[in-house]
């Protein structure tokens, strides 16, 4: 498999640099992407998204910037300056903030990183939804901020392998669509509830798919990489 073909991205899911380097050098740039998020980053720093990126690692750098439109324009430019491969941000910032944040994109030239947008937390409710005033069904405000997101220019969406369909159905081919919650039939389901099997998420319009403790925690990481991406 060439760099860039898998449709992993592996959760680097650790509490400093030290583990996370030791966990990426049983891997390799052409078995996946690495995702990095806010406890790494707020760790470790540009520095290791640089040593990644510089050692071949597409990177995904997951903070979902969420601020005022300048804010976050600045901040997606910073991450496009670290030569990542995917940024993403709240569409809960409303529509100024992600035209900002596809100006902040723009803004790199040509090597700009792929821009995705989080639509509602999967770790919301209906009740949540109702407790924050919004009267919409959980199911239509994840289209409402979807189709907001699309509308200006973001790449795609981080979303449930459940959701992914109705995404399909209601915004085509166009979108990407980045899908946790996944976990091979061989692996344990840890605290995932709403699961799915990789295949069965791309079946379902997936991506990407983010897997973390399947392969950061298995015995041989680099054996159930390729165990997953020979599944697809
Ligand atoms: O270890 P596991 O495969 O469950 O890791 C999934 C990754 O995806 C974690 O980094 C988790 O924070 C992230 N994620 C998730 N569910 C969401 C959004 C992000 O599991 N709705």
């Amino acid at each position: 498999m060439r760099k860039n073909e898998s449709r992993v991205i592996v959760a680097l899911d650790y509490s400093g640099q030290k583990q996370a380097l030791e966990f990426v050098a049983k891997i390799s740039p052409e078995q996946c992407k690495l995702k990095i998020g806010k406890e790494l980053f707020t760790r470790a720093g540009p520095q290791l998204v640089e040593k990644l990126v510089s050692q071949g690692f597409d990177v995904f750098l997951d903070l979902k910037f969420h601020d005022i439109p300048n804010t976050v324009k600045k901040a997606v430019y910073a991450a496009a300056q670290l030569e990542v491969w995917m940024v993403n941000v709240h569409a809960m910032g409303g529509q100024s903030m992600l035209n900002a944040a596809r100006e902040g994109v723009d803004m790199a030239g040509n090597r700009h990183p792929l821009l995705i947008a989080v639509s509602v937390l999967t770790s919301l409710k209906s009740s949540d939804l109702v407790q924050l005033g919004i009267s919409d069904d959980l199911p239509d405000f994840v289209k409402r901020l979807a189709g907001m997101a699309i509308n200006e220019g973001l790449d795609g969406l981080v979303c449930s392998a459940q959701e992914a369909s109705l995404l399909r159905e209601t915004f085509g081919k166009a979108p990407l669509l980045v899908t946790p919650g996944i976990r091979p039939d061989w692996a344990a389901t840890d605290d995932q509830h709403r699961i799915m099997t990789p295949k069965q998420a791309l079946q379902n319009g997936s991506s990407y798919l983010v897997i973390g403790r399947p392969i950061t925690q298995h015995e041989n990481p680099a054996e159930a990489l390729e165990m997953i991406n020979q599944s697809l």
